[in-house]
């Protein structure tokens, strides 16, 4: 999500170490969430197996508190784009459902997310989860230093465009560190060359929200929840990625 212009901060190796202990919480909890996730499992109970799986290793569910958010996840199913809050609906065959989560370990942040899909999805789900997923993966290989927060977002729109996909523009991706959301703002909307120059030590993330049909969103009545304008599915993935020398390093893999 969005986060103010400003002085992105520069991580040393051993920041970056401690970040990525972070981030293998990250991915051990998403796979954990990911065998969890089936027909008949309501996302509130996803939420509490999150919750607890971090306090029990001594991280922090970042996201419970911040900006009054109560949940330790969110929970996006099929026409939810993102910040969709755990409920007690069971999830039904055919749904996909994003997980989206932050890990606060030692003070060090680390955020991912991930469309799952709830037992055998129609093609057309199967078909956008796969280009959401390809779209991140894009965004990820332009994370180098030299290169420009434009040329993420244009290799996403590439792969967005070629499956006729749309790519919103309301929210995007973020600087992480200390703080869950840092300078600089990560927009999938741009050209390649423009926008901020990315350096060896700085830590992005890369979270492309992908919609059939129209990118256009609102926010629903809880204040949260944002959802399609025109009730199209949407997915999204996301990494926390460190730029190195040697290239990106995905600090949630
Ligand atoms: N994890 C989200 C992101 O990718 C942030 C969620 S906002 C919260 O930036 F309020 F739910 F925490
Ligand atoms: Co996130
Ligand atoms: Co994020």
């Amino acid at each position: 999500m969005g986060s103010a212009v400003g002085k992105i901060s520069i991580r040393s190796q051993e920041e970056l170490g401690e970040m990525a202990i972070a981030g293998r919480l990250a991915s051990r909890l998403r796979r954990e969430l990911g065998k969890r996730v089936a027909p008949g499992v309501s996302t509130m109970a996803l939420n509490e197996y999150a919750e607890r799986f971090l306090l029990q290793r001594g991280a922090k569910p970042a996201q419970k508190g911040y900006h009054g958010y109560p949940y330790a996840i969110c929970a996006a199913v099929n026409d939810c784009v993102c910040h969709g809050m755990p409920s007690e609906r069971l999830l039904m065959k055919g749904d996909i459902v994003t997980l989206d989560f932050v890990v606060e370990f030692k003070g060090w942040m680390a955020d991912t997310a991930w469309t799952f899909a709830v037992g055998e999805i129609s093609p057309e789900a199967k078909r956008l989860r796969k280009a959401a997923y390809q779209a991140m993966v894009s965004g990820i290989a332009e994370a180098r230093p030299g290169r420009t927060i434009g040329d993420i977002a244009e290799a996403v729109g590439q792969i967005a465009d070629a499956g006729g996909y749309g790519v919103v523009g309301q929210f995007g991706g973020h600087g992480i560190g200390k703080a869950m959301h840092e300078p600089p703002e990560v927009s999938y909307i741009g050209m390649a060359g423009t926008g901020r120059k990315l350096k060896e030590g700085m830590v992005i993330t890369i979270e492309p929200m992908l919609t059939i049909g129209s990118p256009e969103v609102f926010i629903d009545e809880d204040g949260w929840t944002v959802l399609t304008q025109e009730g199209g599915l949407a997915a999204q993935f996301e990494h926390t990625v460190a730029i190195t020398r040697n290239g990106p390093l995905i600090l949630t893999r």
